[in-house]
C-alpha cells in the first residue's frame, strides 16, 4: 500500500527530495497556495483519500520555502471523516519515504487553558492520546521503527525551543502546551473540557496526534503548532462552530505563515 502511493509520487516529483514535511491544519491551508511549484491531487495517489473537510484543499504540494525543499499535505485524513487510524498516518509514511527528516503538524484546536484567546498560537510540548487508538497497532514495520517506541520526546524539545525563540525575535507571541485529541466529529461537552484541564490538557483537537506519533516512532524530528481557535466549550460562554473556527485561523493565519517560514529558514 506505501510502496504503490511512494513510487507514483516519486515518478512524478523525480530528483525533488523534500526534507521537510507540513501538514496544513483547517484554514491553515493558505501556505500551500502562495508556494506551489508542483502539487498532486489525492484523488491521482494510489490508496490516498480524497479530503472531505471544508477549509481542507486535498493535495501534496511541492515547493521550495526558505531555501529547503518541502512537501505540504493541504488537508489531512481525519478519523471523523470515516477513515482507519492507519490510513490517516500513510502521509506520514510517505514522506519518511521521500527522505522527509522533520514534519511540522499544525491544526486547528479548542483552547482549554483559560489564559489562551483565539487565534493565539501554540507551541505542543507533548499530546495526550484520548482517541482510544494507535496507529502503530497492527504488524510493525521494522525497518521504519521499533515495536515498542518510546514517546518521551515526541516534540523535539531542541526544535520546540526553535520554534520559541523565533516568535521571540519575529514578535510572534506564542503559548505553549499539552494537546488532546479526540476523534470527534463532536466538539467536547463543557465536563469533557473540565477532564481534559484536570488530567493536564491546554487544548483540544481532532487531529495531529496519530501522525506525530507514527512521525516519532519513524525517527522524524516533529514540531507541533495549535491555531487555538476557540475557548473549548464551557471555558467561555459562546457556542461553537466549524465557520468560527475557519474564521479565526484566517485571522491568524498571516502571523502562522511567517511563522512557519522563519522557522524553516532556522531548522
Ligand atoms: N475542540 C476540538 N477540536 C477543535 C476545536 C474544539 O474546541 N476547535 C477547533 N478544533
Amino acid at each position: 500500500m506505501l510502496n504503490d502511493s511512494v513510487k507514483y509520487i516519486k515518478q512524478l516529483i523525480r530528483d525533488f527530495e523534500p526534507e521537510i514535511g507540513i501538514v496544513l491544519g483547517s484554514g491553515l491551508g493558505e501556505l500551500a497556495d502562495e508556494y506551489c511549484q508542483m502539487s498532486i491531487e489525492y484523488k491521482d495517489i494510489p490508496n490516498f483519500e480524497v479530503s472531505t473537510v471544508i477549509g481542507h484543499r486535498g493535495r501534496l504540494v511541492f515547493s521550495e520555502i526558505s531555501g529547503k525543499k518541502v512537501v505540504m499535505m493541504q488537508g489531512r485524513f481525519h478519523l471523523y471523516e470515516g477513515h482507519s487510524v492507519q490510513k490517516s498516518v500513510l502521509p506520514i509514511k510517505v514522506m519518511k519515504k521521500l527522505g522527509v527528516k522533520t514534519v511540522i503538524l499544525t491544526n486547528a484546536a479548542g483552547g482549554v487553558n483559560a489564559s489562551f484567546s483565539p487565534s493565539d498560537l501554540m507551541v505542543i510540548t507533548d499530546h495526550i492520546n484520548f482517541m482510544g487508538v494507535n496507529p502503530l497497532i497492527g504488524a510493525n514495520d521494522d525497518s521504519m521503527g521499533t515495536r515498542f517506541p518510546d514517546m518521551s520526546e515526541v516534540y523535539t524539545p531542541e526544535y520546540v525551543e526553535l520554534v520559541k525563540k523565533t516568535g521571540n525575535e519575529i514578535g510572534i507571541d506564542l503559548q505553549e502546551g499539552v494537546y488532546m485529541a479526540l476523534t470527534g466529529p463532536s466538539y467536547e461537552t463543557p465536563a469533557e473540557v473540565r477532564m481534559a484541564r484536570v488530567l493536564g490538557a491546554d487544548a483540544v483537537g481532532m487531529s495531529t496526534v496519530p501522525e506525530a506519533i507514527v512521525a516519532s516512532w519513524a525517527g522524524m524530528k516533529v514540531i507541533g503548532i495549535s491555531c487555538i481557535c476557540n475557548s473549548a466549550a464551557g471555558v467561555s460562554t459562546v457556542g461553537l462552530s466549524h465557520d468560527d473556527v475557519i474564521n479565526a485561523a484566517n485571522s491568524a493565519k498571516n502571523k502562522f505563515k511567517l511563522l512557519i517560514k522563519e522557522v524553516i529558514k532556522r531548522l
